[in-house]
């Protein structure tokens, strides 16, 4: 039997369950938050369990606040922590998420200590490091989830731009989950054919600019940050390694000298199956997008020596 662990029952928390349900990817779903949240999460539990019966699935939902219910669990997803509000930076809600996430890898290494792990909680690329420095999580069994988010943003933007189906948009972004991150212009392409061919140079630019920005863009808008791409990208990673789908997917990766860099997780190309993160790949990047990824590795390294001085 499956069983994925939601750390976190809010608005994200709800969006990988409902996903999860619907596709059947585990017979059971361990929704969980706070002692404060537990009935919330029970609701939420319910109202998915019954939403079963109209869609036609068989997932066991259930809410709780006890790590006892997560044991077993063969992922775990956590989005437990804060979200961004309008204004703030990722980095600005640094302070209240180390807490939550040493918690967190606390119960998950007692509980839960063969999962594959998936951290969605920000400012992503600290949360995870600092998951892993709490628990020497094994590296191939740990990720954090922003490259998949941010390549979609950046699929999005160039589908609408050229008028063409975003199905057919196959883009890469790298690097820190921050405003430096790294969309990796030579290996956007649409169904093979190079973007450059149908989008200008200056619109391209534009368009790298706001996939930098994507999460802040939606974060303006609601007041809260974007929880409906964020859940199905995790659902993909999940599913990449349930299946052993062999899935090449950006994930923040441990580093351990590929592209140069060592001791921290930054968004690389993978491959997830069974065996989780079963290989970072070290793809040909051009000179400018071998120094975005140079800058964006000086600001993850800058959030990194801020959760060790914590
Ligand atoms: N253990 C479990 N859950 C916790 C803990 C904890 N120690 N601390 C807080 N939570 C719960 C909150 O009670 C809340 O229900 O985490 C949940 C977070 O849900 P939302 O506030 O709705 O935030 P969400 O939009 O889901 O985003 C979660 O993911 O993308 C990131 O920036 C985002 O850091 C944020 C996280």
């Amino acid at each position: 039997m499956t069983k994925i662990a939601l750390i976190g029952a809010g608005n994200i928390g709800g969006e990988l369950a409902a996903a999860i349900a619907r596709r059947e990817l585990a017979e059971h779903v361990v929704l969980f938050d706070i002692p404060q949240k537990e009935s919330f999460a029970k609701g939420k539990a319910l109202d998915l369990e019954q939403n079963g019966a109209i869609e036609g699935y068989d997932t066991k939902v259930t809410g709780t606040s006890k790590w006892e219910d997560c044991a077993g669990s063969d992922v775990l997803i956590v989005t437990a922590g804060i979200p961004r509000k309008p204004g703030q930076d990722r980095k600005d809600i640094i302070g209240t998420n180390l807490p939550i996430i040493r918690n967190v890898a606390d119960n998950a290494k007692l509980h839960c200590p063969n999962a594959f792990v998936i951290v969605i909680s920000n400012p992503l690329d600290a949360m995870v490091y600092e998951f892993m420095k709490r628990t020497s999580w094994p590296r191939e069994k740990i990720v954090g989830m922003a490259g998949v988010l941010d390549s979609a943003r950046f699929q999005l933007f160039l589908a609408r731009e050229a008028n063409v189906s975003v199905k057919d948009v196959r883009a890469m972004v790298l690097g820190g989950h921050g405003d430096q991150m790294v969309p990796v212009a030579s290996a956007c392409t649409i169904n093979g054919v190079p973007a450059s061919q149908l989008v200008a140079d200056d619109k391209f630019n534009a368009i790298v600019d706001r996939t930098r920005k994507g999460g802040g863009e939606i974060v303006g808008l609601m007041g809260t940050s974007a929880y409906y791409a964020p859940a199905l990208s995790a659902v993909a990673m999940a599913e990449a390694y349930l299946h052993d789908q062999k899935r090449l997917l950006a994930s923040a990766a441990y580093l351990s000298g590929e592209y140069g860099y060592s001791g921290f997780f930054m968004g690389v190309p993978t491959i997830i199956g069974r065996g989780g993160v079963e290989k970072i790949l070290e793809i040909a990047l051009t000179d400018a997008e071998k120094k975005m990824l140079a800058d964006s590795a000086v600001a993850v390294k800058e959030i990194v020596d801020i959760v060790n001085a914590g």
